[in-house]
């Protein structure tokens, strides 16, 4: 059952279910004096995690290092006014209708031709001028059994961003015991249209604000990645990943090889799809990354069939998260699961179609540990 939150803005938590831990807290109003509120998933290990209906963001994420001491190790803010800000580079929150880039912001569809709003250069990123990332969502309260688990849910109307068809969109965040963030995408369209969800956490696993990411370790599963033109398109090639920076797949720092060649120099460092070998479609491991001194180990498992690595490249220090600290040059990085940037154009790329007659289904599993 839907229930929409009616109460009144108050500052106080309060649980929804004593049981099972989950509670709810205002964050703020956005400009059109909509409330928008911050719910807290806990387990039984001590992990925390914060998701706000403002753009179905994770907030944070509270996770042990090798000794038990937690720490968030999520890029945010501490109030809404932050996300709210032109600063905000989608700081873990959901994005879409289409995640990454469209050539142009132009795509062809059954023999029309959509333009949607061009915000990064030449080309649409993440979904245009207010994406999925800057709308408010609603919120259904699961069942007792899977308190630990919030269901949001956006309807996209028809021509919304210039994007064809009537789009529902349900996004669910579970915590299980195994300190597994389960992210569920479930969408239908009453009109062909192109969709591509992904959520755009920056991680820190040292802890948020606590320095840059490059002597984390990072495993990709994945042989080939799209390499770019200069606007950051994928030039249609799928190259070998051997003999390149961008082969992970035995586990590299991630700072070693940032700013070597071409593709680097293009994007600044790394913000490149990577194409995961086991081709997408059922949820198999896409990336594991390893931080030396906390011990903490993210796993990203996933049924896309490509991952953006984005080291954080766009991070300037001029906004300031949770702790207080600025957020530099490459302090965070995301590994936004995905299908490949500007697949619309791309017509070898996995289609990005989804139909009428079809229920867009994806998953991606954040799954944590120490080492
Ligand atoms: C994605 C893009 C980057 C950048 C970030 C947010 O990772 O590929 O170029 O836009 O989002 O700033």
């Amino acid at each position: 059952m839907r229930a929409t939150i009616l109460s009144m803005p108050d500052p106080a938590e309060f649980a929804l279910n004593t049981e099972h831990t989950t509670t709810r807290k205002w964050f703020g109003q956005t400009a059109g004096g909509e409330d928008v509120y911050l719910y807290k998933l806990e387990n039984m290990q001590g992990v925390e995690v914060e998701i706000s209906n403002y753009g179905a963001t994770i907030v944070s994420l509270r996770v042990p290092d090798r000794t038990g001491r937690v720490d968030d190790v999520i890029l945010g803010y501490d109030n809404l006014s932050g996300y709210l800000s032109e600063k905000n580079q989608y700081l873990g929150a959901t994005v879409g209708r289409y995640a990454n880039r469209i050539a142009g912001g132009r795509f062809a569809l059954n023999g029309k031709t959509y333009q949607v709003p061009n915000n990064d250069g030449p080309n649409a990123l993440h979904g245009g001028k207010k994406g999925f990332d800057k709308r408010l969502w609603s919120v259904e309260q699961s069942a007792p059994i899977a308190a630990r688990e919030i269901i949001l849910r956006y309807f996209s109307e028809d021509g919304e961003e210039g994007f064809p068809g009537n789009l529902e969109v349900r996004v669910s965040f579970r915590l299980t015991d195994q300190n597994e963030l389960r992210i569920e995408y479930l969408a239908t369209t009453d009109k062909d249209t192109v969709l591509n969800l992904t959520n755009h956490a920056y991680f820190n696993l040292a802890g948020e604000g606590s320095g840059d990411i490059l002597q984390h370790q990072l495993t990709l599963l994945a042989s080939s990645f799209t390499p770019v033109d200069e606007s950051l398109i994928p030039t249609g090639e799928l190259r070998d990943v051997a003999n390149t920076p961008f082969d992970f797949r035995h586990g590299t720092a991630v700072g070693i090889h940032i700013d070597d060649g071409e593709q680097l120099q293009r994007a600044g460092g790394y913000d490149h799809n990577l194409v995961l070998d086991h081709g997408g479609g059922k949820l198999a491991l896409a990336a594991r990354v390893t931080e030396p001194s906390s011990g903490r180990v993210l796993e990203v498992l996933t049924t896309e069939p490509g991952v953006q690595f984005y080291s954080g490249n766009f991070l300037d220090g001029s906004t300031t998260g949770k702790s207080g600290k600025s957020y530099d040059f490459r302090s965070g990085f995301s590994l936004e699961t995905q299908h490949f940037p500007d697949s619309p154009n791309q017509p070898a790329f996995p289609s990005t179609v989804l139909k009428p007659d079809q229920r867009f289904q994806s998953m991606t599993v954040y799954r944590f540990s120490t080492k």
